[in-house]
């Protein structure tokens, strides 16, 4: 039995690294990395830090426009699937990697597993919606973390082989918080615990409009707590560019980093008084922390966590965010909305009964 999984954005490797150790249990699995994240501080250290297994294939795409992009990783992933010739290719997530993956393996018939399944925020504006809309609708075998994944599949009339695991996110937070905790400390950040926000902003509906960037800067600086800011690479770039860096080197409670590590991201989370973010790994990453969230978007695709109280989406343009953080009582964090923290278990089993009668797909 072999498996190919195609992965490359930081998200995706905090994804891989508790599904590969339980795969490796039962079968081979040959990593390729695509390379669209390239950065020590976007890939590599998640590599060292998660004792992810070295990739068989470091495909180095690196950033380009989406067509380029994903149009190169699809040329040189079928190249690999071509030699390699796998029993099934496993793609994780929303971004160009999954979708590259996705019809390189389609094409050639190889059967495609995804992991974070039936993920839908119904805005066909974000290039994510594209990917995982497309994905999911050439997949033979799909992993839905959350009962509205799989309804949302099943409107679609995706039925068959849509598997209710539980968010492998969640494996990943139970399995390293600890170690979070042993390794870093947040005086290293000069930070104390339930005394800062923690944001991270990257998404293009944010990144690519001066007004919401402006504005969400903007009111970052209004706000009487310190913000503490790892900031993705894109975002300084945008920032950069529109001279609305300036905001931040004005600002004394504005703290900006380089992107930290997983475990120094988990332990910010777990201690922080509350997260603003527009990115999907932070808002669960928030609720499994007990930690309130403030999501800058106009929707969610993790809308269990809204209908909860324990995520206000917020709109920067129209809304006071210093007032929506201190009106916001956050109610019950204890509903397991992803799972029981077995959820790359599940997935390992399922697809080695899966490929040991490849009959079913
Ligand atoms: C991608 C995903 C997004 C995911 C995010 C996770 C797509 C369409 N988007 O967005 O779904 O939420 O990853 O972080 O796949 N850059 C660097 N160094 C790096 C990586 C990126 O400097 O190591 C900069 C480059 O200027 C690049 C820009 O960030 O052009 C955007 O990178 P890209 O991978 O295209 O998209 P993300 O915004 O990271
Ligand atoms: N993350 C990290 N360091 C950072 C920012 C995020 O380790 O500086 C982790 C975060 O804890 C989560 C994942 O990266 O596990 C989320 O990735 P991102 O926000 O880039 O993408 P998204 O989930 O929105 O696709």
């Amino acid at each position: 039995m072999k498996v190919l999984t195609v992965a490359g954005t930081r998200p995706q490797l905090v994804k891989v690294a508790p599904v590969s150790r339980e795969l490796r249990k039962q079968m081979k699995e040959i990593l390729v990395n695509t390379g669209q994240h390239y950065d020590y501080n976007m890939a590599g250290v998640f590599f060292e830090e998660l004792h992810i297994p070295k990739p068989d294939y470091d495909l180095g795409i690196g950033s380009a426009s989406h067509g380029k992009q994903t149009g190169e990783m699809l040329k040189k992933i079928e190249e690999v699937l071509v030699e390699e010739k796998p029993d099934a290719v496993l793609v994780y997530g929303d971004t160009n990697s999954t979708l590259a993956g996705a019809l390189a393996a389609s094409k050639l018939h190889i059967p495609l597993i995804h992991v974070e399944a039936g993920l839908r925020s119904y805005n066909k504006k974000m290039p994510e919606e594209i990917n995982r809309v497309l994905t999911d609708h050439v997949s033979n075998v799909l992993f839905a973390p959350t009962e509205r994944a799989v309804e949302n599949l099943r409107k679609e009339g995706i039925g068959e082989n849509v598997f209710h695991v539980g968010d492998v996110m969640y494996d990943a937070f139970l399995y390293n918080s600890s170690l979070a905790e042993k390794k870093y400390s947040l005086e290293m950040f000069g930070l104390e615990s339930k005394k800062y926000l923690l944001a991270t902003i990257h998404r293009a509906e944010n990144t690519d409009s001066w007004e919401r960037l402006h504005a969400i800067f903007q009111s970052f600086s209004t706000l009487n707590d310190t913000v503490f800011l790892p900031l993705h690479p894109r975002t300084r770039r945008k920032l950069e560019e529109n001279g609305l860096i300036e905001i931040v080197h004005k600002a004394d409670n504005i703290k900006i980093v380089e992107p930290v590590s997983y475990l120094e991201m988990l332990l910010l989370e777990k201690h922080a008084k509350a997260i603003v973010t527009d990115s999907g790994g932070v808002q669960k990453e928030a609720y499994f922390a007990k930690v309130p969230c403030f999501t800058l978007r106009a929707e969610t695709e993790w809308v269990e966590t809204v209908e909860v109280g324990c995520n206000r989406l917020v709109n920067p343009l129209e809304e006071d965010l210093a007032k929506v953080i201190q009106q916001f009582e956050p109610t019950d964090f204890s509903a397991p909305l992803y799972g029981d923290g077995k959820a790359s278990e599940k997935i390992a089993n399922i697809i080695a009964d899966f490929l040991s009668n490849s009959s079913r797909l």
